[in-house]
């Protein structure tokens, strides 16, 4: 742990696993202090000052605290306890209990995750109750919380907890995983996350090496003022001087901003902005003259950082300044600089032949963007003509997962197996991406959902089911509940993680995962055709109501 720098200003005395530190009184927040002042790294800031992630997560004299709102000033004699001060046998259960479900993907809120879990333990079995009312106060936009559950029931012995019968062996012990290869995990990881992306201990205790844990202490710090950086020795006097505010909701109702086109539709499907939501906010972090960190810590954000600048800006300012150069978005940055899902509209007829609107910001899509997406939407609905319509709104972005080719898909589907106002359970509803992914999806009239993925040789069944939960995860959301208000002059209005309207844990219905092995095949992405059918499948289950989201009542929204 590095020692506090020192300051003219009095001095508050407390804990930190279990050593005594001395910090200034000067107003930061416990996350400052740890992270910024102590250089310590397991609690992760994906929302601060929102509170509303639950990533920075550190016990408090035994109690779990979201320490990105815990003023330092109330520590004053008090007990904290990271993750990294937990004992040695209950890091190892949690660590392995994450590993063996695939409870944890990117790995950035699965420690604040585990501290929380861990505070439930005791003498008596926890309920799965209690597990979902304490997932309440986190947000994981991987894994779909059905394997963090799963881990939370081995061990805290939840009752209700089971997963789908299907949920992999106890690995023997931290370092020895059974009979897994975790480089063939990160490898399935990687085809599904589309970055390199490591599997095992070490990320679910909170090394996974993401940009912002990794940068040299002293470094400068660059945060967003408008349409500028301001840079500034600390983290804390960057966004004093930059005026930061934190982010609001808001009660501006959604809006679908692409007309359905005129025609004698079948179906027809108008859908809204969606935040892809990814909690690593965008960060990087450069020397002078040197490499500047990749903003992807441990996976690949849905696609919503690939075209971010922050390692070129870091580079630039990097070298301005002649000093190494931290860059560090917060959660409102992400919102209103980042990438959305655009906004469609399309009308198909039952023989499949029908056109879909893209909504885009700007001067439109051109290229080889555009021209694999047309590829894409031909090989999966043939009869849809694709056309960009401007709306005013955020950057709207073919990056993100499956953007369009799945509503193409769904709009496909739709046509072929349901029609408005009759809910439809239990058909199989398959998609095939372009990556080859094949999957093959039933919702029941309980909600639950059965889903077949085949991607090739899996590699790790672990992994790839995870994945699999994820998708499902964030397509119910996608047709339920996700979406973000954007004003008449385009401005982002919903600006905190908990009015994206993301499916909670408690919202979520069992998924069934079967994996079907094609030992011989080469791996490919398979979870974004499962993305795509289980919104279709969900879609038909709900009787095909004309507008998404459809139900935000599963999605927590404050
Ligand atoms: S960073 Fe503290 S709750 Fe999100
Ligand atoms: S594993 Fe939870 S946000 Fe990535």
């Amino acid at each position: 742990m590095a020692a506090a720098p020192p300051s003219a200003d009095p001095l508050i005395r407390f804990r930190v696993d279990g050593a005594v530190v001395e910090v200034p009184d000067d107003g930061a927040t416990l996350l400052e202090v740890l992270r910024d002042r102590l250089g310590l790294h397991s609690m992760k800031d994906g929302c601060s000052p929102q509170g509303q992630c639950g990533c920075c997560t550190v016990w408090v004299d035994g109690a779990p605290r979201v320490a990105c709102v815990t003023p330092a000033r109330r520590l004053d004699g008090r007990q904290v306890t990271t993750l990294d001060g937990l004992p040695g046998p209950t890091r190892r259960v949690w660590a392995d209990a994450l590993v063996a479900t695939g409870g944890s993907q990117c790995g950035f809120c699965t420690p604040g995750i585990v501290m929380r879990l861990a505070a439930l333990d005791g003498p008596s079995p926890v309920g799965r109750d209690a597990v979902d009312r304490a997932l309440l106060a986190h947000l994981c936009r991987c894994t779909g919380w059905q394997t963090v559950v799963e881990a939370a029931g081995r061990v805290l012995g939840a009752s209700g907890a089971a997963g789908d019968g299907q949920e992999p062996e106890a690995v023997a012990d931290a370092t020895d995983h059974g009979d897994r290869d975790l480089a063939a995990a990160s490898t399935r990881a990687g085809l599904e996350g589309g970055v390199a992306q490591r599997v095992g201990p070490a990320v679910v205790l909170g090394d996974a090496g993401f940009a912002d844990d990794t940068c040299p202490s002293g470094a400068l710090v660059a945060v967003v003022d408008g349409d500028r950086y301001v840079v500034a020795d600390s983290l804390s006097a960057a966004r004093t001087a930059a005026g930061k505010v934190q982010g609001r909701s808001t009660t501006v109702p959604l809006g679908h901003p692409v007309a359905v086109p005129g025609g004698a539709w079948a179906v027809t499907l108008t859908t809204t902005w969606v935040e892809p939501a990814y909690v690593e906010p965008d960060a990087s972090w450069c020397e002078p003259g040197g490499t500047p960190a990749s903003p992807y810590g441990n996976g690949g954000s849905f696609g919503g950082k690939l075209r971010s600048p922050v390692a070129e800006d870091a580079r630039r300012l990097a070298d301005g300044h002649g000093r190494t150069v931290r860059v560090l978005w917060s959660r409102e940055d992400v919102v209103r600089r980042g990438p959305k899902r655009p906004p469609v509209a399309g009308g198909v007829r039952a023989d499949g032949t029908g056109v879909l609107r893209v909504g885009v910001s700007g001067s439109g899509i051109e290229g080889p963007d555009w021209d694999d997406l047309v590829v894409a939407v031909a090989g999966l609905a043939p009869g849809l003509v694709l056309e960009q319509v401007e709306v005013v709104g955020p950057a709207t972005s073919l990056d993100l997962r499956a953007a369009v080719w799945a509503e193409a898909a769904v709009l496909a589907a739709a046509a072929r197996l349901g029609r408005p106002g009759t809910p439809v359970h239990d058909v199989p509803v398959e998609v095939v991406g372009p990556s080859g992914g094949r999957a093959v999806v039933r919702c029941a009239a309980d909600g639950t959902l059965d889903v077949e993925v085949s991607a090739g040789a899996v590699l790790d069944a672990v992994v790839l089911r995870s994945y699999a939960i994820g998708a499902a995860h964030q397509a119910l959301g996608w047709v339920r509940s996700e979406g973000i208000a954007v004003s008449p002059e385009g401005e982002v209005q919903d600006l905190t993680v908990r009015s994206f309207g993301i499916l909670q844990a408690r919202a979520v219905p069992q998924v069934t995962v079967r994996v079907v092995d094609e030992p011989h095949g080469t791996p490919v992405n398979g979870t974004d055709a499962v993305f795509a059918a289980v919104a279709a499948a969900r879609w038909l289950a709900d009787g095909l109501p004309p507008a998404w989201p459809t139900d935000r009542t599963g999605a927590g929204r404050r």
